[in-house]
Order: C-alpha cells, then structure tokens, then sequence
C-alpha cells in the first residue's frame, strides 16, 4: 500500500502547530457535554459504579482500539473522512464509512448546539443569579418552559453554532488549536475546583461510596449498550473526528501515545464530572436518576442551596460552554474538511453552508421538543431520532468499519508502519500485537454482537 499523503495535498493543508496543540484539540473534541450531562445522567440511571467500571472496560478494550485505528487512517491519509478511504482504497466501497462520518456529524451538531444553546441560557441565568429564586418544582417549570418554547432556544442555538463556525473558521492552528489550548486548562482548573466542593460537602460520602463501590445487582443488558453507546460518543469515535484531526498531526508525532492520552483525559473529565456532581447530589439527598434533566434542573437546584452557590452556578455552566464548544468545533470541522476537498470550497464558503444546513436541522430538534412535538419518526422526536441515530447506530457502525478496514485491508505491516513511524519510534511488539488482535477479532465481534442485541430485542 503506498502512502497516500503525496498524492493528495489540496495546496497547503493546515495542521495542528505542536503535539500539546494535537492533544488538546483532540481531548477537547472528547471531552464536552458527552462528560458533564450524559456521564453523569446515565451513571445515575444506571446505577452508578458497576456502570462505570464496564464503561471503563469498553474504553480499553474496544475505545482505544478504534481510535488509534482512525488515528492511523488519518494521518496515512491525510485527508478528510471520506477522501482518506478514496486514497487509501482507491475504487473500493470502504468510502461509504466517510459518508457515514459525515451524515453523523451533521445529525450530531444538529441536536448537541441545540443542548449547547441550552448552555448558554443557563449561563446568562447564572450570572443573573436567577437560581437563588426557586425551589426545586420552580427550577423544573423553568427548563420546561424554556425548552418548549419556540423562539428562545432557537437564538441560544444560532448563538453557539455561530460561536462554533466562527472558530472553524479560522483554521486548525489559528482557530481550534488556539481556542483549544485556553479553554482546556481552564476547564480542567474550573472542573478540579467544582469536584473539591462537592466533595468536601456534609453528606458527600454516599455519593463516593455510589460511584466508587458497585453493586451489580443493577446491571442488566442496557447497562452494556448504555456504557458502550457512551464510550463512543464520549471518544468522539466512528464519527470521523479523529481521522480529521488525525490529518492534521505531523508525521513524527507519536500516535499512539497521543491516542491513549486523550482516552487517559477524556475518562479522567468524566470521572471528575462524576465527583462535582454525585456527591453534591447525594449530600442533598436527591435521588441520582432525574435522567437528562440532572445538570439543568437538579444542580441549579443545589447551587440555589449552597453557600456561594451563585457563584459554582457560574463557574459550572461556563464549563459546560467550555466543554461543548470544544467539542463542536470538532465535530462541524469534520464536515467542512469534507466540502472543502471533495468539492474544492474555500474555508469560508464551506463553513457557511454547513452551518446552514446545521443550523436548519437544529431548529427542527429544538422545535420538536415543542411545538413539533407531535412529529415522529419510528416514535420518536426528531432531537431524540437524532441521539439515537449518532450515539446508537451511526457511531457504532462506523467505529465497526474502521476496524475492519485497519484489522484486515491494510493490514499488519501499515499498522506496524503507523504507530512506530516507519521504525523510527519504539513501541513494544506486545504492544502492537495486542492491538492488532484487538481490531482484527475482538473489537468487530464484540460491536456485531452488542449492535445485533440492541436492535433486535
Ligand atoms: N465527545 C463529545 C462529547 O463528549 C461529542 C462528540 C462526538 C464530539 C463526536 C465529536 C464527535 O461531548
């Protein structure tokens, strides 16, 4: 297999300026509201440390696994999702994994600048200190009332996105290493400081003891596909956002190490997610389920309680912005990567027609919680069809074909050629067995089978 990367160089391409740059645009790209409101709210439902230590399991063992394996087609390629399967399989069907890729980024940003929106009206609500004013019936009625309503998401929504496509589109360098490289220490030093609060509340125990001691009597096959459908949408993976990125790291860079490193933060943000927000729950003895109203309802109303608790309310939800705008950047550069090689669009020209597209699907999601509430698709909104599509189906099928396709049509001595940089790098031979096993076998029969179960039961 030749190296793909002379053959397509559209004038100059940009790239990450540093290998910090690289890891904390990726680990910006992981970490985002898939840590700070689906971790938390999917820990609770489904009972708490049993559910992270197989959500722990996953990552290792098939996380990992599928992201160095985008990570290797990336760079080899260095091209977008779906030009990178053109190169590296020439006239073959294996394209069809970058359309993927692209379809489920527009769904995903379609419905998570939507819940970034959402952000940014609970952040102005912080800083107005509007949630010292209600109890916990009034916090509820609030996010109630304001995500049916028709008009005030829909401008929380065109806020972010346009927040989103003004950092795209200044580049990978300029643009998301830059913002990357700010916001990621803050929101780690914001993060740190929220899990000491909790932590050192009266009561805080229960809720060490519910994240940190399992009881397996509540897990059930849900808990699987819950845990795994998180690792992916957590890891960003099977959405083409490393194979992106993965473009844009030099060639000297050690991926593997890189790779394993934003899996390492990424896990580390969920856990520290996990401690800000558990045992605060816990110390106000408020049951950990409340699904995906815990951030928006279930901590305003803690803040309201808390002494200083106005000023946690602000620092919270400024990481919850932090940490979704990471993240959506990543995920709209996917698709304006795509447009701009495959259709040879300026960065301008194709920041502002995915953004159209984006920003129309999004006020359908936002609207369907509301007044089109009564469009269904296979019994479900369209915000929900859209979740369900990303996270449960497009995700995993993707996340499927990049193992195959690293495990058996490139083969071996490319994977060996990867991750050591044609020798240059030493990375122990278990190592890379081991990895090679695991994207040969384990990773296409563990996600056959676990995909086979969700959708025929
Ligand atoms: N990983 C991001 C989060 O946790 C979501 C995401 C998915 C980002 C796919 C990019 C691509 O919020």
């Amino acid at each position: 297999m030749k190296d793909a990367s002379s053959s397509h160089q559209t004038g100059q391409r940009d790239s990450f300026g540093s290998s910090f740059g690289v890891l904390v645009a990726l680990a910006g790209s992981a970490v985002g509201l898939g840590n700070l409101w689906r971790f938390p709210y999917l820990v609770g439902e489904n009972g708490g440390a049993a559910f992270i230590i197989i959500y722990l399991g996953f990552v290792c063992l098939l996380g990992i696994p599928v992201l160095l394996s985008e990570f290797i087609i990336g760079r080899r390629s260095q091209a977008n999702a779906r030009g990178a399967f053109l190169h590296l399989a020439p006239g073959s069907r294996w394209t069809i994994t970058g359309t993927i890729a692209v379809i489920c980024c527009t769904l995903l940003l379609s419905f998570y600048s939507v819940v970034g929106g959402w952000g940014v009206e609970y952040f102005i609500r912080a800083v107005c200190f509007d949630f010292t004013r209600g109890g916990e019936a009034a916090l509820s009625e609030m996010f109630s009332t304001f995500t049916v309503s028709p008009w005030k998401p829909l401008v929380c929504h065109t806020v972010f996105l346009l927040a989103t496509a003004l950092i795209v589109i200044s580049g990978i360098q300029n643009g998301i290493e830059k913002f990357s490289k700010i916001m990621m220490p803050l929101l780690f030093v914001i993060m740190i400081g929220l899990a000491i609060r909790s932590l050192t509340l009266p009561g805080a125990q229960a809720g060490i003891d519910y994240l940190f001691k399992p009881d397996w009597s509540e897990v059930s096959t849900g808990t699987f596909l819950a845990a795994l459908g998180q690792a992916f949408f957590s890891l960003s993976l099977g959405s083409g956002m490393v194979i992106t990125y993965g473009s844009y790291v030099s060639k000297k860079a050690n991926i593997t190490r890189l790779g394993i490193e934003t899996a390492v933060a990424d896990t580390l943000f969920a856990l520290i997610a996990g401690c800000a927000i558990m045992p605060a729950v816990f110390a106000f003895g408020i049951s950990p389920g409340e699904g995906p109203g815990l951030v928006f309802i279930t901590l305003p109303h803690i803040f309201s309680n808390l002494p200083l608790g106005g000023v946690i309310a602000i620092f919270f939800f400024l990481a919850l912005l932090l940490a979704a705008l990471t993240s959506s950047i990543s995920v709209l550069e996917v698709v304006v990567a795509f447009c701009m090689e495959e259709f040879h669009m300026k960065r301008k020209t194709a920041v502002l027609i995915v953004f159209s597209v984006i920003w129309a699907l999004g006020c359908l999601c936002s609207l369907s919680l509301g007044i089109l509430d009564h469009w269904k698709v296979f019994g479900k909104t369209i915000f929900d069809l859209f979740d369900y599509l990303t996270a449960n189906v497009l995700m995993l099928i993707g996340g499927l074909l990049v193992v195959v396709f690293v495990g058996w049509k490139l083969g071996r001595k490319v994977i060996h050629d990867e991750l050591t940089n044609g020798g240059k790098l030493h990375i122990p031979a278990a190592f890379i067995d081991t990895y090679a096993f695991l994207v040969r076998f384990v990773a296409p029969a563990a996600l056959l089978t676990i995909m086979l179960f969700q959708y025929l039961s």
